[in-house]
């Protein structure tokens, strides 16, 4: 298998996304470090990869706090000695809402998560795979990080930088031997996504305008995972610093 003897470290794994990459990763033949902060979720993760006879380890962290990054990063080369794949995708939605009413707590949330997380796990992760001279790095942004949703200005734009990190960060790379490279799923059927329609229910506000998946559903998160594995393998020897839609056609 193409992934035999990489180490892979997936953040957000407890769930959706993150889940169904850590399981492809894992039939592939990598061994998974699976990195969330609901540890219940987590542990579920890994019994399931464990039931498909992989190999991993289920590490409790917060991606937005240094100390538990430079931890589950520890944790990582003092089990396996070594980091080839990570997959740095742990995120979460804002609220919807009009932007005046947007708290200054709720875009400190957002950016902690879904910025200061990502860039946390490059600065760390980078350091490991510089030692080594290789590695691959998908990050998760969103198609919001090339144009927004309606109502969800903060999360665009945690989205945005998303981007932004990826592109900075694979040029300093380019020549390193390391791979960094942004994913960016449309709509996809997870308990983000799940979490909007009771949002929607409970508070009553529903944007104006809210996208249709073009291609008249959402995606599977195996249908991420797909591409996960792709960019994670040596088969992506040439892409590095690219934005990869799997957005069904949703920015069409
Ligand atoms: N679902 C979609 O439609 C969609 C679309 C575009 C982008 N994304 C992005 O994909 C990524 C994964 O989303 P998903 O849909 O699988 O969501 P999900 O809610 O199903 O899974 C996210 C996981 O991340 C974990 N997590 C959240 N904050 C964390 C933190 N601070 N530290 C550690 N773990 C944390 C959660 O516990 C959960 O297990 C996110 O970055 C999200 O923004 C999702």
């Amino acid at each position: 298998m193409e992934l035999t003897n990489k180490i892979a470290v997936v953040t957000g794994a407890g769930s959706g996304i993150g889940r169904a990459s850590s399981l492809k990763l894992a039939q592939n033949g990598a061994t998974v470090v699976l990195v969330d902060y609901n540890k219940e979720t987590g542990e579920e993760t890994l019994k399931l990869i464990k039931e498909q006879g992989g190999e991993g380890i289920f590490f409790q962290a917060d991606v937005s706090k240094s100390e538990d990054v430079q931890n589950y990063v520890n944790k990582a080369l003092e089990v396996y000695g070594q980091i080839d794949i990570f997959f740095n995708n742990a995120g979460v939605i804002q609220r919807f809402a009009p932007f005046t009413t947007v708290e200054e707590s709720e875009f400190d949330r957002i950016m902690d998560i879904n910025v200061k997380g990502v860039f946390l796990g490059l600065k760390y992760v980078l350091k490991v795979m510089e030692e080594q001279g290789s590695g691959s790095i998908i990050n998760t942004a969103s198609t919001a990080g090339i144009r927004p949703e309606h109502s969800v200005a903060v999360y665009s734009a945690s989205k945005h930088a998303v981007i932004g990190l990826t592109k900075g960060a694979a040029l300093e790379y380019a020549n390193k031997g390391i791979r960094i490279n942004a994913l960016c799923p449309g709509g996809v059927q997870t308990a983000l996504t799940a979490g909007v329609a009771d949002q929607f229910a409970e508070g009553g506000y529903i944007p104006e305008e809210i996208s249709t998946m073009r291609i008249g559903r959402y995606a599977e998160p195996n249908e991420l995972a797909e591409m996960v594995a792709f960019l994670a393998s040596d088969k992506a020897s040439y892409m590095t610093g690219s934005v990869v839609l799997v957005d069904g056609g949703l920015t069409l």
